[in-house]
């Protein structure tokens, strides 16, 4: 009997709106004085919801000008240092970091994650992003970035080489026979040997391959290339789709590109953003939203980055509208964005969760030990062997 569709879920643990003012509705001391524990309970909020992972985005800046700091809210803590900090609170949910392949080398990036995937037995997932824009480099000495056009496949040639370091040593590699004082089959070590266009790697890493053989893949974008890229090498798409008929035909057009490239539907997840406002009736919930407009500042020029789905209502009515989602094809699933926390997280893990759940659209407990085979993805074969 074919499985039931049911929604993957994940939480941002940055409210990005407070940048834009909405920190004076929060406990936003806590965050910055005492963060691990405020962040602890974040995770385990999320975690109690069932959430398959959580997801931090990240700049290499701030976002706003020296000037804006005034009223603005522009800390965050770097998220591959957070995630692993937080990791001995969380036994189940995956955690997904976002790392840039213009300022990281590929080996730097293949250590990290693969540390993080064996540190959490199988949960590591990296968000692929090439940094665009010139408002990061500054705070590098980078003077010969390449043109925008170029980074695409700069990136490519990066992700490859990622996957072969990952790839180093064989599952079965590592023997750890004390009787005989054999440690490993140096058969099933493989060096790198990468030269292209922008790489020169020879490889092997000094990490065992990690237990999802990869660490999952997550790419942000909506532009064609993206689209055609994220078809080929991601896991997840994570995206920016402000209506349900915007998201089928972005989701049916990426879905269809799979051919091309030998993969299956279920092999590529689309999980757009999701801003998610709840109160007890539609009108408090639409209140809700008028207040923490009122709190923010430039919310314009907030809007003019693009717009995410939004889903503001009452449990009942936002579980169904992302049901709607699922069954017609605009989404597998959602990242949700907080425009408040830690309220907006409570809200969503412990207001709309339980009626996801109850409608049979999202899962009650974690099935699986490894963030891939909780998304239903599959444990890629070795780039070396095939
Ligand atoms: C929803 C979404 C989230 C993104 N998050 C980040 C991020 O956290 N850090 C970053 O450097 N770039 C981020 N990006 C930018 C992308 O990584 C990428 O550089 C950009 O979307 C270019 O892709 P395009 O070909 O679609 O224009 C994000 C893009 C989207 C659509």
């Amino acid at each position: 009997m074919p499985q039931k569709k049911m929604l993957k879920l994940a939480t941002t643990l940055l409210a990005p709106a407070s940048a834009h003012g909405t920190w004076k509705n929060t406990p936003i001391e806590n965050f910055i004085h005492q963060p691990l524990s405020a962040y602890q309970k974040l995770i385990q909020t999320a975690e109690e919801g069932k959430l398959d992972f959580v997801f931090q985005p990240d700049r290499y800046a701030m976002l706003a000008s020296p000037t804006d700091i005034t009223y603005k809210n522009n800390l965050w803590l770097e998220p591959i240092t957070l995630l692993t900090a937080l990791l001995p609170c969380t036994s189940r949910i995956g955690l997904a970091a976002t790392a840039s392949t213009i300022y990281n080398e590929p080996y730097h990036i293949a250590r990290m994650f693969a540390s993080i995937d064996h540190l959490s037995s199988g949960r590591a997932a990296w968000n692929v992003v090439s940094s665009r824009g010139d408002f990061e480099n500054i705070n590098f000495g980078k003077t010969d970035l390449l043109p925008e056009e170029e980074r695409a496949a700069y990136t490519e040639e990066f992700l490859h080489v990622v996957k072969k370091l990952w790839d180093s040593w064989e599952d079965e590699a590592v023997i750890l026979n004390k009787r005989e004082g054999i440690f490993a089959d140096a058969t099933k070590l493989h060096v790198t040997n990468h030269q292209g266009d922008y790489f020169d790697i020879q490889g092997p890493l000094s990490i065992s391959r990690p237990p999802q053989g990869h660490p999952v893949i997550i790419q942000a974008g909506v532009s064609e290339h993206f689209k055609e890229r994220a078809a080929e090498t991601a896991d997840i798409i994570f995206t920016m789709l402000p209506t349900l008929d915007i998201a089928k035909t972005f989701y049916k057009d990426v879905k269809k590109r799979l051919v091309t490239y030998k993969r299956q539907h279920h092999e590529l997840l689309i999980m757009p953003g999701a801003q998610i406002i709840v109160g007890n009736t539609v009108e408090e919930a639409y209140q809700k939203k008028k207040h923490y407009e009122e709190q923010t500042i430039h919310l314009q020029a907030m809007q003019s980055t693009g717009r995410h789905a939004s889903f503001i209502g009452t449990p009942q009515t936002i579980a169904d509208e992302m049901a709607q989602w699922l069954h017609e094809e605009g989404a597998d699933g959602f990242i949700f964005i907080p425009t408040v926390l830690p309220e907006g997280l409570d809200d969503f893990v412990h207001k709309v969760v339980p009626v996801l759940q109850q409608r049979g659209v999202f899962k009650k407990d974690y099935m699986n030990a490894t963030l891939r085979e909780n998304l239903g993805l599959l444990r890629p074969r070795n780039t070396h062997l095939s």
